[in-house]
């Protein structure tokens, strides 16, 4: 599996381009090269804090929701595209992800 980059914008709201490898959860990398308030809950689904905001084109790019993650998304009232970053695992494909961290409810 290859290294790449993907275009983050951070809570402050700078552009960041992250580096990146396939199979690893897009949590960790937001957390250790960003804040890392992210990721309180280490990954199972109950903290929120790992959310962020894709744009349109890395949504549809995705696999769906699971339930559970759907069942969270839905409780933090997230937009539609929104997803839990401890959900994501990287592949080679997602170089072309661009995203935003959410703000801390
Ligand atoms: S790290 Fe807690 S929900 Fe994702």
């Amino acid at each position: 599996l290859s290294e790449f980059e993907i275009a983050v914008v951070d809570r402050s709201g700078a552009p960041r381009a992250l580096e990146a490898r396939g199979g690893e959860v897009l949590m960790h990398l937001l957390r250790d090269q960003i804040d890392v308030t992210i990721g309180a809950c280490g990954g199972v689904l109950s903290c929120g804090t790992c959310l962020v905001i894709l744009d349109e084109e890395s949504a549809a790019h995705l696999p769906p929701p699971g339930p559970d993650e759907q069942e969270l998304l839905e409780a933090l009232d997230a937009p539609p595209a929104a997803r839990l970053a401890c959900q994501l695992v990287l592949t080679d494909a997602d170089a072309v992800l661009r995203l935003a961290i959410a703000r801390e409810a």
